[in-house]
């Protein structure tokens, strides 16, 4: 055997550990299944055995599910139930056994690593655990038994929760729902632990625990009101199919069991899940660029408004000294009120956070910082001058980098001695919300600042895509036309209602002309002069400003906006015709980002999917522009 080990001791309790060969992390892989196929089968043939303990071969973690990857090489939903079906034989016989088991867990043992720990009869936990079943993010339910293992053991809304919102639990409330059995002090009482229960049932095998009786309905009406309020069927089914099911199955756990082969082929093989696992894949590969070691402890920020109040408060947030400099000492002053509020809500400990963070007004700290990152006003002059003072103040190894959202890094490098610092670090707004961040490298930006400043964005816990410098970089030039397309369309008559439901029914958290009232119409025209905008919209958009109505930030735009609220009278549109109008508002993004790609831009088409889904919100379970431009996920 390769992954797993087996030994016997001297009272006749087996031990099986998994060390996944070649993996850092256990995941059951149709290899690790095959080998454990063989031992099951060879446990039923010893009749000599009193008990049978897993533990993980690896410190730390137990397993982390079946291989998502392996997912994507199933040729058809038959595929799918065949390896579904046998997966169920095995874990069936491995639950079947007639001695006691135990399992002790630590670290993550989530989807199939929880399956497999549901099919032992005694859960032991370590004080560190994750457990849960994220299988609905990727537009599937759990598919080893698990839906019905852990309802005989949690009872309905337990297990509703779990595999409705696909968050982990930890030890204590794992146990507290009676998911775990047992806890321990620490992973190395694992064993101990297991040993002692296994002796103590001197080789008699447990009765199953029957499940809670629930009201069904109830339960299920008040799991619905709370996670599937602001989610749609026709967008992601997985949902809705994990409430039939334990609708379906609620009186007979095992039969819930065995229900999961009726639904997750057709789950796994749905557009929605081909989406969500290639968005799980995206969100995967940003988060390791963002990793490595930036070399930056003190960042200092230039310019305290909107964007660098907030870029100082997070950076503070996440463990960087931080001074922040303006030539406005009340920006400052409000930067810092902000960032206060901002600690508060995220429960942060405030008096240490704000420790972290100075008001500079003399600019002190540029001499300090290891990354002096500018967020003045959008204009190269005033960007070249500050440039100029940051370059005679800073260290010579200290990054420089600009969150200009429209002007080449080149214009800007010009007036630099020593250009090869500079990149670009674009946040989009609201930063602290928004996970995407745009590394922009200028034709003379050096690689390891390009790598610095990756990794620096990493450490803000935001997930940075390389871009090279081109008008609009990746997202404001895909997003922007989109939305000028959709004035254009308003202006030529269509509503901006329908316009707007067309895009929300096609799961865009918002329509177009909403997103131009939200970002306000004055930034939607001057982001967009990089690029070109019609005329006929420029012209919409400069007399909506010269009225003074900028969008939801002055009360009207396109909309009246009621606070938060724009008032749209949300009419219903015949569904076919909105789905047509959507393709025809999506054809400028999907042209951009083509050409962005095609351009190099983006290093590929899978990065220009990212920067949409976390730039722009575009809808992970299409698994982004240009994947469901090229009907890939049908
Ligand atoms: P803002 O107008 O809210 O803040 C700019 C701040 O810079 C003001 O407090 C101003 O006093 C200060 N400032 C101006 N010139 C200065 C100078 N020479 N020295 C020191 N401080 C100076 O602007 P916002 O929106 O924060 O934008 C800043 C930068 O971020 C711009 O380059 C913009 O293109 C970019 N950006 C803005 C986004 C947005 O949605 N607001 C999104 C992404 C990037």
């Amino acid at each position: 055997m390769t992954h797993w080990n087996k030994t016997r001791d001297a009272n006749d309790l087996v031990w099986l550990s998994l060390d996944v060969e070649g993996r850092s992390v256990n995941v059951l892989t149709h290899e690790v299944l095959a080998e454990l196929a063989g031992l099951v089968a060879e446990l039923h043939q010893d009749a000599n055995i009193k008990g049978l303990a897993l533990l993980s071969g690896k410190a730390g973690g137990f397993v982390y599910g079946a291989d998502v990857r392996e997912f994507a090489l199933f040729a058809d939903e038959s595929a799918v139930a065949e390896h579904i079906a046998s997966v169920h034989s095995i874990l069936n016989q491995l639950a079947d056994l007639p001695v006691p088991t135990a399992v002790g867990i630590a670290g993550v043992a989530v989807g199939g690593g929880l399956e497999l720990s549901l099919c032992f009869d005694w859960i032991i936990a370590s004080p560190k655990i994750q457990c849960g079943f994220p299988e609905v993010n990727l537009g599937i339910l759990p598919g080893y038994g698990g839906s019905g293992r852990a309802y005989r053991r949690v009872g309905a809304e337990a297990v509703l929760e779990l595999m409705l919102t696909g968050k982990s639990l930890d030890a204590e409330k794992a146990s507290e729902i009676g998911l775990v059995d047992a806890l321990v002090a620490s992973e190395a009482d694992l064993r101990g632990e297991a040993e002692a229960w296994l002796l103590a049932q001197g080789g008699k095998k447990p009765t199953p625990k029957t499940p809670l009786k629930t009201n069904i309905e109830a339960t299920i009406k008040a799991i619905s009101d709370k996670h599937l309020a602001r989610i749609r069927p026709d967008h992601t089914p997985a949902p809705f199919a994990i409430i039939d099911h334990v609708r379906a199955h609620h009186l007979d756990p095992q039969a819930m069991s065995a229900g999961e082969l009726d639904i997750f082929p057709s789950l796994l093989m749905s557009a929605a899940s081909k989406g969500l696992r290639r968005l799980f894949d995206l969100r995967d590969r940003l988060r390791k660029a963002g990793r490595g070691e930036s070399g930056v402890k003190r960042l200092h920020v230039i310019g305290a408004g909107v964007m660098g109040g907030d870029i100082a408060a997070v950076a503070a947030l996440c463990g960087f000294e931080v001074s922040l400099s303006d030539q406005d000492a009340s920006a400052i002053d409000k930067a810092v009120v902000r960032a206060r509020a901002f600690y508060e809500r995220r429960q942060a400990d405030i008096a240490t956070t704000l420790a972290r963070l100075t008001p500079d007004f003399a600019g002190e700290g540029i001499a300090e910082a290891d990354l002096i990152l500018e967020a003045v006003a959008e204009n190269l002059d005033v960007k070249k001058a500050v440039f100029a003072m940051i370059e005679s103040r800073a260290r010579p190894e200290a990054i420089l980098a600009t969150n200009t959202s429209s002007i080449p890094l080149e214009a800007i490098a010009e007036g630099l001695n020593h250009p090869a610092r500079l990149v670009g670090i674009h946040f989009f707004n609201p930063m602290p919300v928004l996970p995407l961040v745009e590394v922009i490298e200028a034709k003379t930006t050096a690689p390891d600042v390009m790598a610095r400043a990756l990794a620096f964005a990493g450490g803000l816990k935001k997930m940075p895509i390389r871009c090279r410098s081109a008008p609009g970089f990746l997202v404001n030039r895909a997003l922007l036309p989109y939305i000028y397309g959709a004035i254009a369309l308003m202006l030529d008559g269509v509503e901006a209602d329908r316009i707007d439901q067309s895009m929300v029914d096609f799961g865009m958290p918002m329509g177009p002309i909403e997103l131009a009232d939200q970002i306000g119409l004055d930034v939607t025209h001057d982001a967009g002069l990089p690029l070109g905008i019609d005329d006929a919209v420029a012209g919409a958009l400069q007399q909506h400003i010269a009225a003074g109505n900028l969008g939801r930030k002055s009360g009207r735009g396109f909309y009246q906006w009621d606070g938060k609220v724009a008032t749209r009278p949300r009419a219903d549109y015949p569904m076919g015709a909105q789905a047509e109008l959507a393709q025809k508002l999506l054809a400028p993004m999907v042209a951009q980002c083509r050409a962005a790609v095609a351009e190099g831009v983006v290093e590929s088409a899978d990065m220009a999917d990212a920067g949409m889904i976390f730039g722009t919100g575009f809808p992970g379970f299409r698994g982004g522009v240009l994947f469901w431009a090229e009907g890939k996920n049908v």
